[in-house]
C-alpha cells in the first residue's frame, strides 16, 4: 500500500489550518477505508521547531535572520520527514500537512534567499500528490490575523505582498509538481468545496 500526501500552503491568515482539519474529518466520514489519516504541521514542535518559534517571537523585522531560519526550517523538515511523513506514507496513510517545502520556497525567498538555493536543499524529498495554495490578498489575511493574535514577524503588508507573488510564481517554477491555487477569499463553504472538487478531478483519492 502506498499513501497519499496532501499539502496546504499560503500566507498566515489564509485558512490553511481550518481546511487541513476539515479535509481530514471529511475523508474520515467519506469512506471507512480512510482509516489512517495523519494530520501534521510545519514547523513542528521538535527541537528545531522550538528554536524557530523562539526566533520568530524575538524579532519584528521580516527580513532578518533569513539564513538562520532557512537552515532551521530545512532541518525541521528533514526530521519531520524521517519521524512522521515517510513512515506514515510507507504504511499507506493519507498524510495531510499544513505547510511543507513551499513555505520555505516562498517565505525565505521573500526574505532574500535565491530560489535555486532553496530548491537544491530539498532535492530528494518526497513530492506531494497535490499542494493547495490558498490565495488571499494580504489585506484580507491581515484583517483575519488581527482578530486572533498580536502581529508577528512576517505579518507586514509589504512583505506579504511579495510573499503572495512568490507563492503564485511557484506554479510555473515547479511545473512537474501538482500545485493548485485556490481562491480563498470566497466563503468558507465554497473554498472547501473547491478543494474537494480538485481532489476528485485529479484522481488523487484512492477511493
Ligand atoms: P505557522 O504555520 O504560523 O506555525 P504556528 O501557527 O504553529 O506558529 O508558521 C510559523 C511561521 O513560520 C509562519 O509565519 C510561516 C513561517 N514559515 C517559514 O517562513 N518557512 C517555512 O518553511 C515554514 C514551514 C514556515
Amino acid at each position: 500500500m502506498d499513501g497519499r500526501f496532501i499539502v496546504f500552503e499560503g500566507m498566515d491568515g489564509c485558512g490553511k489550518g481550518e481546511n487541513t482539519k476539515r479535509l481530514a474529518s471529511f475523508l474520515f466520514d467519506r469512506s471507512k477505508e480512510y482509516d489512517f489519516i495523519v494530520v501534521t504541521h510545519e514547523p513542528t514542535y521538535g527541537k528545531h521547531g522550538v528554536q524557530i518559534r523562539k526566533l520568530l517571537k524575538s524579532e519584528t523585522d521580516p527580513y532578518r535572520s533569513a539564513d538562520k531560519l532557512l537552515e532551521l526550517y530545512v532541518k525541521d523538515r528533514i526530521e519531520h520527514l524521517k519521524e512522521v511523513i515517510t513512515p506514515s506514507l510507507k504504511e499507506g496513510a493519507m498524510v495531510i500537512c499544513d505547510r511543507y517545502k513551499y513555505s520555505t520556497l516562498a517565505f525565505q525567498q521573500t526574505q532574500g534567499i535565491p530560489l535555486e538555493k532553496i530548491i537544491k536543499m530539498h532535492d530528494g524529498m518526497p513530492v506531494p500528490d497535490v499542494v493547495f495554495i490558498l490565495d488571499i490578498p494580504p489585506e484580507g489575511a491581515l484583517e483575519r490575523l488581527r482578530e486572533r493574535t498580536a502581529v508577528e514577524k512576517f505579518e507586514k503588508l509589504e512583505f506579504m505582498k511579495k510573499l503572495r507573488e512568490n507563492y503564485l510564481k511557484l506554479v510555473d517554477q515547479l511545473p512537474k509538481e501538482k500545485i493548485v491555487v485556490i481562491n480563498a477569499s470566497k466563503s468558507r463553504e465554497s473554498v472547501f468545496e473547491s478543494i474537494v472538487k480538485k481532489l476528485d478531478a485529479a484522481n488523487i483519492l484512492p477511493y
